[in-house]
C-alpha cells in the first residue's frame, strides 16, 4: 500500500528551512519561516509566557481532554482580543469561537464551515497569498479565484485591480483577507480600503473570511484589528481565523481560534456546533497547553501588561529592522528599497527573480523564499551586512 505511495514536493517554505539547517557555512543566514528572532538569533519564550507556564505547572491537576471547544477562558480572551471588549457582536451574543491547533486548524475549521453551508462557494484569495492557504482551504472541497493584490512595480497594494475582481465575488462566496502584516508581501490596506472592502461585502453579499496571525506585530494590537473590527461592525458575518504564534511567540504550543460573527445568537450557536462536529472529525479535541497560557495571560491584567509591553517591543524591533536593512541595501546596491520601510509585519519581498533567490541560496548561503520572500524577523547587527552584501552580488 505505502508503496505506491507518490512523492511529495518540498514545501516552499519548511523545505527552505531545513536546507539552511542542512548548510555547514557557519555564516548561513535563514529567512524563511516567519518566526521571531531576538538580536542573538533565537526565538525567545515570553516572559508572560514563562510566567503563566511556572503559574500551570504548579496548578495543573489533571491532563483529561478539554472540552471540544476548548478552554472558555482562552475563547472569550481571544474574542475580547480580536474584537475589543466591549463589541457589541459580543454582547448580543452573536460571536462564537472554537479553540484550535494553531491558526491553520482555525482556517481549516472555517473552510469547513462554509463547505458545509455552501459546497459551491469560491473562495477569492489575494494574489499573491500564504501559499498554504490553498491545501488547507482547498482540500475541504472549494473552488478558488484570485484577486489581485501586490504590485511588484510599486511594492504597493494594487487597490483598483483587487477591488475589480472581487466585484465579482457573489452572495455564497468568501474573499479571504489577510487581517494584518500580509504574508507574504508585507503591504497592508488602509482603513479607509477595508471600508471600501465592507461596502462591497454588504452591497454583493459575500462572506470575509479573515486571517490574522500576526496581530500586534504591524502597529499595536487595537489598530492591527482595526480593519477586521470595521467589518465586524458592519455585516452580519465574518469568520476569523487568528493565531498565537506570533504574536505570544506559542508557534510549538499550535494555539489559535476560529471566531464567528454571526447573523444572531442562534446562528452562532450553531455555528459552534459545527465547528465542534468539524473538529472531531479531524482531530476530536485541541491541544491544552498553549491555549491555557494564552488564556491565563488574557485573563490576568498583570500578566496581560507584561505580555503587551513585551510585544510592543518585538513590534519596534521588527520596525527598527526594516529601517536598517533599507539603508544596508540602499548602501549595498544603490538601488531604492524605500518599500521595506513602508510594508509592516515578519515579511517583504525583495523583488528578486527565483533565480536570485537561488543564488543567494547558493554562492552565499542566505536563505530566502524563490518568491523573494524574507523575514524581516530574521535580520540582526551580526547578518545585515552579509545580507545586503549577498543581494548586492547576485542583482
Ligand atoms: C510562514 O509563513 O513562514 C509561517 O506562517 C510559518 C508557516 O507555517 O509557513
Amino acid at each position: 500500500m505505502l508503496q505506491q505511495l507518490s512523492p511529495v514536493p518540498v514545501d516552499p517554505i519548511l523545505g527552505l528551512s531545513a536546507a539552511c539547517r542542512a548548510d555547514t557555512n557557519p555564516h548561513k543566514v535563514d529567512l524563511t519561516v516567519g518566526v521571531y528572532m531576538d538580536d542573538q538569533g533565537r526565538c525567545p519564550v515570553f516572559e508572560a509566557v514563562r510566567r503563566a507556564q511556572r503559574a500551570l505547572v504548579e496548578a495543573e491537576d489533571t491532563k483529561a481532554y478539554l472540552p471540544p471547544a476548548g478552554d472558555a477562558a482562552f475563547n472569550s480572551g481571544m474574542q475580547r482580543l480580536l474584537l475589543g471588549a466591549d463589541n457589541p457582536a459580543i454582547g448580543a451574543g452573536r460571536v462564537s469561537s472554537i479553540q484550535t491547533p494553531g491558526g491553520c486548524g482555525a482556517l481549516r475549521i472555517g473552510a469547513e464551515l462554509v463547505h458545509a453551508a455552501a459546497p459551491d462557494a469560491r473562495v477569492w484569495i489575494s494574489d499573491p497569498t500564504w501559499p498554504v492557504h490553498i491545501p488547507l482551504v482547498g482540500s475541504v472541497g472549494l473552488r478558488f479565484e484570485n484577486y489581485r493584490y501586490y504590485d511588484a512595480a510599486s511594492h504597493g497594494v494594487d487597490f483598483d485591480g483587487m477591488v475589480e475582481d472581487i466585484q465579482h465575488a457573489g452572495a455564497g462566496d468568501v474573499v479571504l483577507l489577510h487581517g494584518c502584516c500580509h504574508n507574504p508581501c508585507g503591504a497592508d490596506l488602509t482603513l479607509a480600503q477595508w471600508g471600501v472592502i465592507a461596502d462591497m461585502a454588504e452591497q454583493q453579499g459575500f462572506t470575509p473570511f479573515i486571517d490574522i496571525a500576526y496581530q500586534g506585530l504591524a502597529v499595536d494590537l487595537d489598530t492591527d484589528a482595526a480593519g477586521l473590527r470595521l467589518l465586524v461592525s458592519r455585516l452580519p458575518e465574518v469568520i476569523i481565523a487568528a493565531s498565537c504564534s506570533k504574536n505570544m511567540g506559542l508557534y510549538r504550543e499550535r494555539t489559535g481560534a476560529a471566531i464567528f460573527v454571526c447573523a444572531d445568537s442562534k446562528g452562532a450557536e450553531t455555528a459552534l456546533e459545527q465547528a465542534k462536529a468539524a473538529a472531531r472529525r479531524v482531530y476530536s479535541m485541541p491541544p491544552a497547553h498553549g491555549a491555557l497560557l494564552a488564556g491565563r495571560i488574557l485573563a490576568d491584567p498583570e500578566l496581560e501588561k507584561i505580555w503587551r509591553d513585551e510585544l510592543v517591543s518585538m513590534c519596534s524591533r521588527i520596525n527598527h529592522q526594516r529601517g536598517e536593512l533599507r539603508r544596508a541595501l540602499e548602501d549595498s546596491t544603490g538601488a531604492d528599497y524605500a518599500f521595506i520601510e513602508r510594508e509592516c509585519g515578519m515579511f517583504s519581498f525583495l523583488g528578486l527573480s527565483a533565480t536570485q533567490a537561488v543564488r543567494l541560496r547558493e554562492e552565499h548561503s542566505v536563505y530566502i523564499l524563490d518568491s523573494s520572500r524574507i523575514s524581516v524577523a530574521g535580520i540582526n547587527a551580526a547578518n545585515i551586512d552579509a545580507v545586503a552584501q549577498a543581494v548586492a552580488a547576485v542583482l
